[in-house]
């Protein structure tokens, strides 16, 4: 079942403090019956806290990376048996800042979601073009090559712990929306490229987000377009009431 999802990628954000408090308002604030599946991605270090914090609650946890091998000598990484064992079951892979500043291909995005998968997590993959892509007319080229190497390696069976992630980077901090048209155009083109790989119950299936400055003040409108099944949110998602706004929103 296609599920809505709103997503909080804290970023570099939050020290252990802040991270309480922020957690404390939206447990106060986030009604118990939403409609959506509300995930919080703090940094690595306040995983485990936020993780105890939100136990009885209805919001889930998110880690921001994961390292692709088991265990070694790589030094101030982390792995995925340790976010599980800590209880953290989700991780965003494929985030378009791990992509330009880290330096994370393809090739190794695809890596680390075979990872992930192996360990039963929940992969997060994000993906989308640059402002010269779509400038030039080759976003939908560039989003279908994200798709095809980053993450059309697995099975069909790993669908059901897959959620996608919408991102264009031109959108992403800038305060320039993708606006709910070219949102909706760009989620229906990936939701064909996966019914051509994967087939229509998977494709029908997934929930795909979008990402790129959602505010309270646009996330309705989004939200409203057929193939956006929610949100992935950096900025807004550091503020209590501006997170709460965009899952009410939904
Ligand atoms: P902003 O909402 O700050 O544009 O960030 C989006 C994002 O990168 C979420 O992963």
């Amino acid at each position: 079942m296609r599920k809505k999802i709103v997503a909080g990628n804290w970023k570099m954000h939050k020290n252990a403090e802040q991270t309480e408090d922020l957690l404390n308002d939206l447990i106060a604030k986030i009604p118990t019956d939403t409609a959506a599946t509300v995930i919080v991605a703090p940094t690595f270090i306040n995983l485990a806290s936020a993780v105890e914090h939100l136990q009885f609650t209805n919001i889930e946890v998110a880690a921001q990376n994961v390292h692709q091998a088991e265990s070694g000598a790589f030094t101030g990484e982390i792995s995925a048996d340790m976010l599980k064992s800590v209880g953290v079951d989700i991780v965003i892979l494929g985030h378009s800042e791990r992509r330009a500043i880290f330096n994370e291909t393809d090739a190794l995005i695809a890596n680390k979601v075979g990872t992930a998968l192996e360990h039963d997590m929940t992969v997060i993959f994000c993906f989308g073009e640059e402002l010269k892509d779509r400038q030039s007319k080759n976003h939908f080229n560039i989003v279908e090559n994200q798709l095809r190497d980053g993450l059309f390696q697995i099975e069909a069976k790993d669908w059901e712990k897959v959620i996608l992630a919408y991102e264009p980077v031109w959108a992403i901090g800038t305060g320039e929306t993708a606006s709910p048209e070219q949102a909706q155009e760009m989620h229906e083109f990936i939701r064909e490229t996966v019914r051509k790989n994967y087939g229509n119950d998977i494709a029908e299936n997934v929930s795909i987000l979008y990402g790129g400055s959602v505010k309270p003040e646009n996330a309705k409108e989004i939200f409203s377009k057929p193939d956006v099944d929610g949100g992935l949110i950096g900025g807004a998602a550091l503020k209590a009431d501006d997170f709460v706004a965009i899952v009410n929103a939904i």
